[in-house]
């Protein structure tokens, strides 16, 4: 039987969300049903209700998300009803020609659910990055339920969906930050402060953050940065060469995405060092580089999709360790919210207030 449960939708352009009652049906062959327990508000939310992702209005929001199982259609192995689950937008096909070079952590043809979650009067939901987890149940893909330790508390587990493994993907999977590294981070919102906490678990040496806003580096200390630089009043090049002997870091990640970011973290990396751009620009950015700069520093110019992650890879390990104390992922939970207050939170993440804000449901 189909349910009826609460959802914040974005029901069109620049237009506030609110909470609809929508319709989850049953799984069909190679789907789950999800009892969310937690939602963190992430900036990508905000960009489908702006109209930044695309124009498929309605959209069912949410997406960093943790919960139960509570239902599987046929042909369902990899979960059951009552596992505690991370949900991901990267279930990977193992078909496509990533998956089948043994690259899958870049899968080209990712599952979502085939069935559609729908509003009362029946039009169809687009939900965020195949998820759409503002609501009390969601329908995925069986393959986007990550199955992790259930002591783990489900507004931090969901985080991993999401912006922290993003993070802690740039530099672990992305950087290959290794031991005794120097890694410098530019932006230290949730996602630059998930890659200084990325760049401590490597073993880097030196951890520079660096952000326009003083609360953030404060954040970034606590999290492992060695040194801060506040980029408003100063050149984060020269800070950063003046930290480590001359030279630049072994490894630089933009976790702003703006073109005067990157070429910061260009200049400001070692020779045959490592930039990892992990924030996301938007379509009417370019970028300028001395092509003999980019040839004669060599190294490596990269970008961090989701922290190449994989889910079923990552998702246990990172809860484990967060278990055993060593990862400190209860930082990133700024304020517990309700369903109703997501716009809100969406107000408080522009003007930098916060990690994150997670809807506990
Ligand atoms: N690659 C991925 O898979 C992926 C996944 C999730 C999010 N993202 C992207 O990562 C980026 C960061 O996300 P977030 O959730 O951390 O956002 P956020 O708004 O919480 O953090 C951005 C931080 O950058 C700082 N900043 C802005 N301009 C700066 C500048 N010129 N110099 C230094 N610092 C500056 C801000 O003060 C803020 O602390 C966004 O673009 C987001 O879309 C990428
Ligand atoms: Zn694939
Ligand atoms: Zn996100």
């Amino acid at each position: 039987m189909a349910q009826q449960v609460r959802g914040v939708i974005a029901p069109g352009k620049g237009e506030p969300v609110r909470i609809e009652t929508i319709t989850v049906p049953d799984p069909g062959p190679g789907e789950a049903v999800v009892r969310v327990q937690a939602c963190g508000v992430c900036h990508t939310d905000l960009h489908y209700r702006q109209g930044g992702i695309n124009d498929e209005f309605p959209f069912l929001l949410g997406h960093e998300a943790a919960g139960t199982v509570e239902s599987v259609g046929d042909g369902v192995t990899e979960v059951a009803p009552g596992d505690f689950v991370i949900l991901n937008w990267r279930a990977v096909c193992g078909q496509c020609r990533a998956c089948r070079r043994g690259r899958p952590w870049y899968c080209f043809d990712t599952h979502n659910a085939a069935q559609r979650m729908t509003l009362a009067d029946g039009t169809e939901l687009s939900p965020a990055l195949g998820i759409g987890a503002f609501a009390d149940k969601t329908l995925v893909a069986a393959g986007q339920c990550t199955k992790v330790d259930p002591a783990a508390r489900p507004e931090v587990a969901g985080l991993l969906g999401c912006g922290v493994m993003a993070g802690l993907g740039a530099a672990i999977n992305t950087g290959g930050v290794g031991r005794g590294d120097s890694v410098a981070v530019i932006g230290c919102g949730g996602v630059g402060a998930a890659a200084v906490l990325g760049a401590r678990l490597a073993g880097a040496a030196k951890i520079i953050a660096i952000d326009l806003d003083e609360r953030k580096l404060a954040t970034a200390r606590g999290l492992g940065a060695t040194h801060t630089v506040a980029a408003r009043d100063t050149d984060v090049v020269t800070a950063v060469q003046d930290l480590t002997g001359g030279f630049g870091a072994d490894v630089v990640i933009d976790a702003v995405g703006l073109p005067q970011t990157y070429q910061q973290a260009f200049y400001a990396r070692d020779l045959a060092g490592t930039v990892v751009l992990v924030g996301v620009p938007t379509p009417d950015m370019t970028l300028e580089l001395p092509l003999l700069d980019v040839f004669g520093r060599g190294g490596a110019l990269k970008s961090s999709w989701y922290g190449d992650c994989l889910p079923s890879r990552d998702f246990p390990m990172l809860i484990d360790l967060y278990l055993q104390g060593r990862l400190e992922l209860d930082a990133f939970v700024s304020e517990t919210i309700a369903l109703d207050q997501v716009e809100e939170a969406f107000t408080k993440m522009h003007h930098g207030d916060v990690l994150r804000s997670v809807v506990v449901l």
